[in-house]
């Protein structure tokens, strides 16, 4: 199995240039398929989510040419689609339900196996399915019973939609359906993300018509047809947030290029009141932690624009070493916090009730076997292995190469000691 070795590390030190958003890339594709036109994607981050999700388009009659070095895509679905997704990719990936929409309005039937994708939690997409639903299709219930949905319509109709919460994916689905319904769409209490922005604006290229997207009550007119476009993808917030916490941890100063702050307002607000300085240059976002105690803060995972539930993991690496104790409280997903058992392998200590986790601060991390129980925590326990004394040995780094383009290697560039081992 491969895995990454991470050595206590200096400072870091240096620019670090962020990719392509890996939720942003992966609903904009999915929605190539609304159009029988070639679209272009640029931007498009090199990871294993993205060329699980390109294999899935192929799978499903798309013809998808991946140029990744250039990290550009062409989907062109011109031909009829196969109605049903192959179980095998769905498995690997939750967001490859996003296709649903699509194949439902160009076939009038989409057959997709219950998604897998990080174990945090249950994750099931009752609210995707109220969506469609709402806008007149059928799912078959016995199938559902069996993991199976089973969705038909012979055509779709705008209609007021209310998300009982404001699912990321829901209302991906729910926009990308109602694009091409017949009237109108009132989607109340959506998720309010920019990767919802994108897609929209990705899709009003197309010809779509929606307005409100990144408010919570977005109001979509169905129009007949879309065209092929070009789409540059927004920058990672994630990864952004993640490097933001790298220079921190390891009291570094380190030049964040290609991203944008507005999308990180939490996390930014959040780091200063540990400690950190972080100044908004020409060039970037300079994150700046030398010769600096981190302090303590507490924390409250929100639907955006609150503090992303992406961002706890590697944020608490940074709160294992603060001065003084910290809550984290993760309200998005029900069971987020496996990360807490690395990171007390570490020597962090803490302790978790429900949703509250409480991290005593102040430790001298020490290096150990870890795993990285999923894409986010993986990121964070190498944060914490650049810290801790000694080696420590980050195993089912699979999970991190779904979602962070060769982070080995910004890592190294900036000064971090961390080697991968393949098999
Ligand atoms: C997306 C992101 C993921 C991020 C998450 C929350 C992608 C590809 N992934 O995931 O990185 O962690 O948003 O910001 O964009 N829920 C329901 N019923 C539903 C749908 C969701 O109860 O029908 C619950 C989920 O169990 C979870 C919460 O809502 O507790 C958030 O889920 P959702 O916003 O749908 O996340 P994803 O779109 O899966």
């Amino acid at each position: 199995m491969a895995k990454f070795l991470v050595q206590k590390s200096g400072p870091l030190h240096g620019e670090v240039t962020i990719s392509g958003s890996k939720n942003a890339v992966l609903p904009i594709l999915a929605a190539t398929l609304l159009t029988r036109e070639e679209c272009k994607i640029m931007d498009v981050p090199a990871l294993r989510d993205v060329d699980v999700m390109c294999q899935l388009l192929e799978s499903l009659g798309a013809e998808v040419e991946t140029d990744l070095e250039d990290h550009t895509v062409n989907v062109k679905a011109s031909g009829e689609l196969h109605w049903e997704a192959p179980y095998e990719l769905v498995k690997m990936m939750r967001a490859s339900i996003l296709v649903i929409g699509a194949i439902l309005l160009r076939e009038g039937r989409a057959v997709i196996h219950l998604p897998g994708g990080c174990a945090i939690g249950e994750r099931p997409i009752e609210l995707h399915l109220k969506g469609l639903k709402a806008l007149g299709a059928t799912i078959n219930e016995e199938q559902l019973s069996a993991g199976i949905v089973d969705a038909r319509a012979d055509h779709l109709v705008g209609s007021d939609i209310y998300l009982d919460f404001p699912s990321v994916g829901a209302t991906e689905v729910i926009i990308m359906a109602a694009s091409l319904a017949e009237g109108t769409t009132i989607l109340e209490n959506a998720a309010q993300e920019p990767e919802i922005v994108d897609l929209a604006n990705f899709l009003n290229k197309m010809g779509a018509r929606i307005k409100g997207a990144g408010t919570d009550t977005i109001k979509i007119e169905g129009v007949k047809e879309f065209r092929g476009v070009s789409h540059h993808v927004i920058p990672d917030r994630i990864e952004a947030g993640t490097f933001m916490v790298a220079a921190a941890i390891t009291g570094g100063r380190v030049l964040i290029r290609n991203m944008v702050p507005n999308h990180l307002k939490a996390v930014i607000a959040k780091l200063r009141e540990c400690g950190v300085e972080i100044t908004m240059e020409e060039e970037g976002i300079l994150v700046c932690a030398d010769n600096r105690k981190i302090v303590s803060t507490d924390i409250k995972t929100l639907p955006y624009p609150g503090f992303p539930t992406d961002m706890q993991s590697p944020f608490m690496a940074l709160l294992t070493i603060a001065r003084g104790p910290s809550v984290v409280i993760e309200t998005v997903f029900e069971n987020r916090f496996m990360h807490v058992g690395e990171f007390n392998r570490m020597g962090a200590n803490i302790k978790t009730d429900g949703k509250a986790a409480i991290i005593p601060g102040g430790k001298q991390l020490q290096g150990a076997q870890v795993v990285a129980t999923d894409l986010r925590a993986g990121a964070a326990v190498v944060l914490a292995g650049l810290v801790a004394e000694g080696t420590t040995e980050v195993s089912q780094i699979h999970h991190i190469d779904r979602g962070y383009e060769n982070y080995t290697e910004k890592l190294r560039s900036l000064g971090a000691n961390i080697m991968r081992i393949d098999d």
